[in-house]
This record gives structure tokens, sequence and C-alpha cells, in this order.
């Protein structure tokens, strides 16, 4: 069924049909490999210009209205499942009891901001200036808001309901005409009411708007959700679908990228061609002179496909029997994954609904039904609570400083590579002034979201979770196998660095503490998971390693830096060695942030495009 997909905009009206020989005949500017957050930004920003062609390869469906992406409420539901899902896994994890992870990530039009969890925040202005700092110029925290803003359209809540919510927010922080929409939830569970007094008892004070530039504080935020349709706001919804009867774009789905062909002259390397799979049979797109490639296949995929065209390490693609065209060995390495668990806890009242009540079918056929005549209840809802604190507030500052000496120690006296002392040393400036830097972050999800244990039918619950924003420990994702269709092992080394473990036994004890504080008090009734039996370190550090895991935030596979250190791509964004081949998606951040990547990264492909193009410089 080949055919089927090369149907331009497979489920939009305007849809018209060409033939695979329609595509491969056309020539196109700009080759966009990855239909995801950053592809098809740049595919609608690219196509701006009408006379710029552009063909974006997707190896996923797409799923234009689909149920389960559309409605909020079923945030989570397709994680998992094949037909949205690439289903990676960690190579077995040396400090984490020897488990392979599941890394979950969107294979589908729109990639990860499809199965994503809606949550929308940014980083502190001071962390991307600290970016920059690391040699980037032009990579500036009051640069990439403005970036930020410009992808956004917020929808102000209905004052009353903001009002007997907490919701505020810094109307200036908000973007009011861009593609992506983002509101707060209408749906607030009951038993998340207590979080702001909850952290007003242990001492955390209340930020305004947690996008406005600092995140270090409790506070409510907004969702990738649309305020007027009340639908999932992303990257093919927002860029894809306003565009997708402009005549100069091409959007093939089912297409997998392979590796790109690339001539090595004494200057530079030059794509020559992008290969794809499409219904397992192998094509080859040809890149015109003057013409580009974007590589934006995400953290994961990024490396593996470099790796496969020739542009990595030398060691590592002998192995694989690919011959050098260029000599990177900062492809795949530096890769940095963020670890989250939660801790569950069963409340008193069993009327208070909370997404449990989604596994009663009747309930669920009737919230359903309420969710397009009302645009309200629980299918509306979104991630709201959320709190940025520093080491210090978890801790107590006596161990905090004592915490961070050590490791600034173990740093100073170990053989570590320049450029891992430089961004490590980040983590420790910021771990060092408490406000700048949101090092955990910790959130209420309405429901049961733990698993060790499995929820009792009838029973509400809710899950306090905890986030460790800047780990130490650093690891790496390389091409295991020249075949590829085979998954590259991604090895996060989970916990090899001591602190990153000893903190979240601490984040846990916390997570307990709040549970018992405030409102909290009242409406728990016992803690689920890991429950009452598990107190001591380690049985803490136990429960995490078997019951944490991956919160999808992962960085530096493709990093941005100088080539001297490690570096990728340039601040162009343009891979080293190559005079026509970028790289636009996450992978391009050598050191994390403490937010949820979506804003962030839609301002990166804004800024992007904007160098793309030519209107700015960097
Ligand atoms: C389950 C989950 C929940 C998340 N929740 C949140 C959240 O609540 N808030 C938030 O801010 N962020 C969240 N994220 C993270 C966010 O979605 C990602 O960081 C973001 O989408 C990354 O954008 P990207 O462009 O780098 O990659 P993606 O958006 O993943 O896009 C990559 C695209 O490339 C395609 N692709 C890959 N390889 C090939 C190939 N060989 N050929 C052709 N196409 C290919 C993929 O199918 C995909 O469509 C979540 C992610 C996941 C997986
Ligand atoms: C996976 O998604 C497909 C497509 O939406 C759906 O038909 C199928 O039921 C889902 N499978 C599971 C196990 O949920
Ligand atoms: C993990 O695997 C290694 C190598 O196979 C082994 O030496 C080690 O004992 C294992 N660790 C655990 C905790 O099982
Ligand atoms: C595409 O559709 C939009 C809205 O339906 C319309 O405003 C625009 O002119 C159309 N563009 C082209 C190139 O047909
Ligand atoms: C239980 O929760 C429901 C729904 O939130 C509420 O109406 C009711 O008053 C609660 N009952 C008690 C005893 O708190
Ligand atoms: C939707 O609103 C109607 C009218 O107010 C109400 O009767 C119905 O119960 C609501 N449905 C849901 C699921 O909220
Ligand atoms: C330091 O690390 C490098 C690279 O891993 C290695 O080659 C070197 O031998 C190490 N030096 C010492 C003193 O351990």
């Amino acid at each position: 069924m080949a055919l089927r997909r090369f149907l331009l905009a497979l489920y939009v009206q305007t849809a018209f049909a060409i033939t695979p020989a329609d595509v491969l005949s056309r020539s196109y500017d700009y080759l966009i490999v990855g239909g995801g957050l950053a592809g098809l930004t740049l595919a609608n920003r690219l196509t701006e210009d009408s006379h710029s062609q552009v063909l974006v390869l997707e190896a996923g469906e797409a799923h234009l209205n689909d149920p389960l992406v559309d409605i909020p409420g079923f945030l989570g539901a397709t994680v998992g499942n094949a037909s949205y899902d690439w289903l990676f896994t960690t190579v077995p994890q040396a400090h984490a009891n020897n488990k392979s992870f599941a890394w979950n990530r969107g294979k589908m039009l729109g990639g990860s901001t499809g199965i994503s969890f809606m949550a929308f925040t940014r980083p502190a202005e001071n962390e991307i200036d600290a970016i920059g700092a690391l040699g980037n110029p032009g990579w500036t925290g009051e640069n990439l808001f403005k970036y930020m803003r410009k992808a956004e359209t917020f929808t102000p809540p209905d004052p009353a309901y903001a009002a007997a919510n907490n919701l505020k927010f810094i109307p200036r922080a908000h973007g009011t005409t861009g593609p992506v929409h983002d509101s707060f939830s209408r749906f607030i569970c009951d038993a998340q009411k207590p979080w702001l007094t909850a952290f007003e008892t242990l001492g955390v004070h209340k930020i305004e708007d947690s996008l406005a530039g600092e995140d270090v504080g409790a506070f409510m935020a907004p969702s990738t959700i649309d305020g007027v349709s009340v639908t999932r706001s992303y990257a093919a919804s927002a860029y894809y679908v306003p565009v997708s009867n402009r005549s100069n774009l091409v959007v093939l789905i089912g297409a997998e990228a392979t590796r790109i062909v690339s001539l090595k002259t004494d200057e530079t390397v030059e794509a020559t061609a992008v290969e794809f799979l499409l219904d397992g049979e192998m094509h080859a797109v040809s890149v015109k002179s003057g013409a580009e490639v974007i590589l934006s296949t995400g953290t994961i995929k990024t490396p593996q496909i470099l790796e496969l065209s020739g542009i990595g390490d030398p060691q590592i693609l002998s192995t694989l029997n690919i011959d050098v065209q260029v000599d990177l060995p900062g492809v795949g390495e530096g890769m940095i994954d963020q670890f989250f668990f939660g801790v569950s806890f069963e409340l008193k009242n069993d009327s208070i609904v909370t997404l449990d009540d989604l596994r009663d079918p009747a309930f669920l056929a009737e919230a359903l039904g309420g969710i397009v005549p009302n645009k309200t209840g629980i299918m509306t809802l979104g991630v709201t609570a959320f709190a940025l604190v520093p080491l210090h507030t978890i801790v107590g500052d006596a161990r905090a400083e004592s915490l961070i000496d050590a490791q600034a120690r173990k740093i100073a006296a170990g053989n570590f590579s320049d450029t891992q002392k430089q961004k490590w040393d980040v983590i420790i400036q910021g771990l060092r002034e408490p406000m700048k830097r949101g090092y955990i972050e910790l959130t209420a999800f309405t429901g049961f979201f733990t698993t060790a244990s499995t929820p009792v039918e009838g029973k509400k619950y809710m899950t306090l979770t905890g986030h460790l924003r800047f780990p130490f420990s650093t690891g790496s994702i390389h091409a295991a196998s020249a075949d590829p269709t085979a998954q590259p092992a991604i090895d996060p080394h989970y916990f090899e660095q001591d602190i990153d473990l000893e903190v979240m036994v601490d984040v846990l004890k916390y997570l307990r503490r709040l549970g018992s504080t405030g409102g909290f008090k009242d409406l728990f009734a016992s803690e689920t998971d890991p429950g009452a039996a598990v107190q001591t370190d380690d049985e803490i550090m136990q429960y995490i390693k078997n019951h944490g895991g991956t919160e999808y935030h992962t960085v530096g596979s493709a990093a941005m830096l100088p080539r001297e250190k490690g570096g990728v791509v340039s601040p162009e964004l343009k891979v080293y060695g190559t005079s026509n081949i970028r790289v636009v998606d996450y992978s391009i951040l050598p050191i994390q942030t403490s937010a949820h990547p979506m804003s962030a990264l839609y301002g990166i492909a804004e800024k992007a495009a904007d160098i793309i193009r030519g209107i700015i410089t960097v």
C-alpha cells in the first residue's frame, strides 16, 4: 500500500494524491528528516517563503483527529503502543540492578509532542545564558524567550475559575499569536487543591508565573491544551495542519530515513542524498546543489543516523564497518537523561474524581460524552501542580553544602575531560545559588502512577512525583549495528555518580513530608507505593532503582559546543565538517534545563528557522 503513504495531508480535507515517483522527482531546498516537534516547526517556517521547496520524511503514521491524541484526559494512553511509540529500551544499567529501562518516544506525525503529558514550563533565563557561555554565542535567555513567545498562543483562564484555583500568570510572559496553544487545565482534582498551601507550610514560596524567566518555587503551570477547542495542541496540529495545503510542502509518512549519503572533498563533506525505507522498500531522494538536510529525528535517533552516515567517532564507525566521512567523536557522547519516581497515596474519599475513574468503562463513556458539549471534566485534564526547589530545600542547608562540596572535590580530583568539568561546573554553580536553579521538580499526578503495586478497584489515588533535573551521571547513545532498523545502544549511566541516587533518597523522604503536610494529611488514607515497609536508605534506593524511570527529557547526543570541546553542531546548528547538514532537535542541548522540554525546544526550532532563512546570523 505504498501509494496510501504518499498522500499529501492524509487526514486533511485538502488531501491530494501524488505518486512515489512524483515525490522523488521533485527537487527540494530543505530535506527535513523527522516530522516531530522541531521538524514540523521548521517545515512550517521554511515554507513561509513560497520559493522554498520542503520535504519532510516521517517514520511514523499521521494520527490527526485521533481521539487518543486529541483528548487531554487520555494522556499516557498511547505511551507503549507501537502505533505511536518507538518503544526503545536502554542497555542494562550497571548502577540500577542491571535493569533495562523502557524509553518511549513518539513515532508519529508530531513526534513525541503527540504522546507527551503536555506539561508546559520554561527554564529560568539564566540556564540558557549558561548554555551560551559554554561556547555558543548568540544563545541567550533573553533571545530564546522571544522565540518561545513567538511559538505560543496562551488562552487565559476564566477569572472566577482562576481565582478559585490559584491560577496566576503574567500576560507579557506569553505569546498571543503563535501556533502552539496553551492554557490551564479546566479540571483540577479536589485532592490536588492543598498543593500551594502545603508548600507554604514547608517554607517554599509561590511564584506567579514559571514561564516568565524565573522558575524556582511552587506554581501552577499551563498545558499544551488549546484553550478554545480544549484539545491537545502538538507539533502536527500547531505547525502542520494549518499549512498543509502549501504546495511547497511535502510530508511523507511511513518513511524511515536510514542514512545521509555524502560526498567527501578536501574541504568539506556535502550531503547528496537521503535514503529511506518505505513499506520495506529502499528509496533515495537526492539533495540538489545548494540544498540542505536537517536532521530532526530526536535525541535517540539523531546520533544513530549520523553514525550510519559516516559521521562520528572513527573507532565506533570501524566496528560497524562504516567509512568515516567526518571524524567527529562527540556524536552520541555526553547524553544526559532526567530520572523520576512517584510516591502514591490512597485517598480517604472515594468520591473524588481522579484518572483512576477512567478504568471504569461506564464512567469513561459518560466522561467522553460530556467533553464535547461541556469542554470540562476529567477528560480535559492536564498536569498543573509543580514545584522546583533547590537542593537546600530537600536536604537542609548543612547537608546541601556538604554534598555540593564533596561532589566539587570529586570532580576536581577525577580524571575527566575539561568539557565534562565545565558542564558539571554549571550544575555546581547552580546548586550554590539556590534561588537560581530548580534542581528538583515535584509534581502532583491525579491518580495512581506508580508500579510497585496495582490500584484497587474503586479506590482513588494521588501520586506525588520527584524529578532530578540536573543529573551528574552522563552516558551515550550509539548505533549498535549497521542495520538502520535496529535500535541504538542507549546507555544513560543512571546513578553512576552517587550523588544522583543519594539526593533522590532524600527526595522520597521529602515527598512523604509533603504528603503529611497541610491539607494532604487529611486527604490521604495511606501511602500505597513504596508503602510503610520501605524505610531504610537502602530500601528506598532499591525502590527508586526498580520503580523509577526516565522522564523522556534526554539531551546532549549531538551537542551544540565548540568542535574542540566535543561538539557536534555549531551555534548555527551545522554539523561540523559538513557544508549542508544541520541538526535541530533536543539532542543539541549540551546540558539539561530545569524545565519540561517542549516550550524551550519550540523556541529553539523557531530560532533555527530564522538562522536557516538568513533572517538572523545566530
Ligand atoms: C511519553 C512522553 C511524555 C512527555 N511529556 C512531556 C511534557 O509533559 N512536557 C514537555 O515539555 N515535554 C514532554 N515530553 C518531551 C517532548 O515531547 C520532547 O522533548 C520533544 O518532542 C522532542 O522534540 P524532538 O523534535 O527532539 O523529537 P520528537 O518530537 O520526538 O520528533 C522526532 C521525530 O522524528 C521521527 N523519526 C525518528 N527517526 C526517524 C527516521 N529514521 N526517519 C524518519 N523519521 C524519524 C520520529 O518518529 C519523530 O516524529 C514527553 C516525551 C514523551 C516521550
Ligand atoms: C494501539 O493503538 C491503536 C491505534 O489507535 C488501537 O487500535 C489499539 O487498540 C491500541 N492498542 C492498545 C493495546 O491500546
Ligand atoms: C550486573 O551485571 C554485571 C555483569 O554481568 C555483574 O558483574 C553484576 O554483578 C550485576 N549486578 C547486579 C546488581 O546484578
Ligand atoms: C490554505 O488554507 C488556508 C486556510 O484554509 C488559506 O487561508 C490559504 O490561503 C490556503 N493556502 C493555499 C496555498 O492554498
Ligand atoms: C468527598 O468528595 C466529594 C467530591 O469531591 C465531595 O463532594 C464530598 O464532600 C467529599 N466528602 C467528604 C466527607 O469530604
Ligand atoms: C454536560 O453538561 C450537561 C448540561 O449542563 C450535563 O447535563 C451533563 O451531565 C454534563 N456532562 C458531563 C459528562 O459533565
Ligand atoms: C585519564 O583518562 C584518559 C581518557 O580516558 C586516559 O587515557 C588516561 O590514561 C587517564 N589518566 C589517568 C592518570 O588515569
